[in-house]
């Protein structure tokens, strides 16, 4: 088993994970500021057009995308999540799929295609151009892309095992809650730390990372802007607006940097490019607007 196929075990693994679901089901719409920015853009641009949720967890999106659209469909390829997200849900139709193959779903359809809180990270490189490519196909000529990433230059970047020891406090009795709350979290951590960290890679432009969610039970892909932004060109997706995470504002074009913890890209497939392929008998996208 190559390393690329050890980081899917190992984060399907997480997904079925009590964590996961403690994480997955915390009450709240949107993940952070830069996410309500990029749906507030997106609203009135996919109002009452087809909506694709990819890797729905238990549908904490189902809300906020039912909000622009009741022309919906959700994929996770977690039968347990996608169970969670149906009893929430019943009238929703909610599809079990692998984002790398949605070849059940039509070419040139969706208004938006949407993979949020980072899913696309969990799998590797090749797989993470398979899965824009699949969302680039769905998508209907000036469709959207929407998808949240990593940031490769970000404080999640730089997390480490020492996070997971009881934060110090000068209060004796909160310092002994919390060293007793963190003690089976720092064992469990420690083991999954110990056992992933052998799959840390930096490529320079991306980087492959065991990350602190889960107790250091997921190995994810870190982007930096420039390589997402050169990847999405080169499938033929030309990039809209990228919001940061951390404070909800759009990134310039211009900026290579930024501390976001990560990032939210919205792109659209080009209308010009799908009228040549289709005058050539291929609806391929290309890099057109
Ligand atoms: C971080 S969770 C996010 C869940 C949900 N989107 C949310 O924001 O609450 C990532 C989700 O992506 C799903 N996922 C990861 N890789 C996937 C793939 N290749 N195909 C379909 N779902 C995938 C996982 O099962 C998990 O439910």
């Amino acid at each position: 088993m190559n390393s690329q196929s050890e980081l899917d075990r190992i984060n399907r693994v997480a997904w079925n994970s009590r964590d996961a679901e403690r994480v997955l089901t915390a009450d709240k719409i949107f993940s952070d500021a830069g996410e309500k920015a990029a749906f507030e853009w997106l609203a009135p641009r996919c109002a009452a057009a087809p909506l694709l949720d990819i890797g729905i967890g238990t549908g904490r999106t189902i809300a906020p995308m039912l909000a622009i659209s009741n022309d919906y469909t959700g994929v996770d390829y977690t039968p347990k999540l996608l169970e969670m997200a149906k009893s929430r849900y019943p009238g929703c139709d909610l599809r079990h799929m692998d984002a790398r193959d949605m070849s059940e779903l039509p070419s040139d359809h969706y208004g938006l295609a949407a993979f949020s809180w980072n899913g696309i990270d969990c799998v590797d490189y090749d797989d993470r151009v398979k899965i824009l490519e699949e969302m680039c196909r769905v998508v209907r000529p000036g469709g959207y892309v929407l998808f949240s990433s990593h940031n490769r230059g970000g404080p999640g970047y730089r997390e480490n095992i020492w996070q997971l020891l009881p934060q110090f406090t000068f209060n004796p009795l909160r310092l002994g809650w919390r060293t007793l709350r963190s003690l089976r979290r720092f064992q469990l951590g420690t083991l999954n730390y110990v056992r992933n960290v052998k799959l840390n890679r930096d490529y320079g432009g991306y980087a492959v990372k065991t990350a602190a969610a889960h107790n250091f039970g997921i190995v994810i892909v870190y982007t930096t802007l420039g390589e997402q932004r050169r990847q999405l060109a080169q499938i033929g997706l030309q990039c809209d607006v990228v919001f940061g995470s951390s404070d909800g504002n759009p990134i310039a074009d211009d900026v290579e940097d930024s501390d976001a913890w990560w990032f939210h890209f919205i792109a659209h497939k080009p209308l010009a490019a799908y009228r040549f392929d289709q005058e050539n008998g291929h609806a391929r996208p290309g890099t057109s607007t």
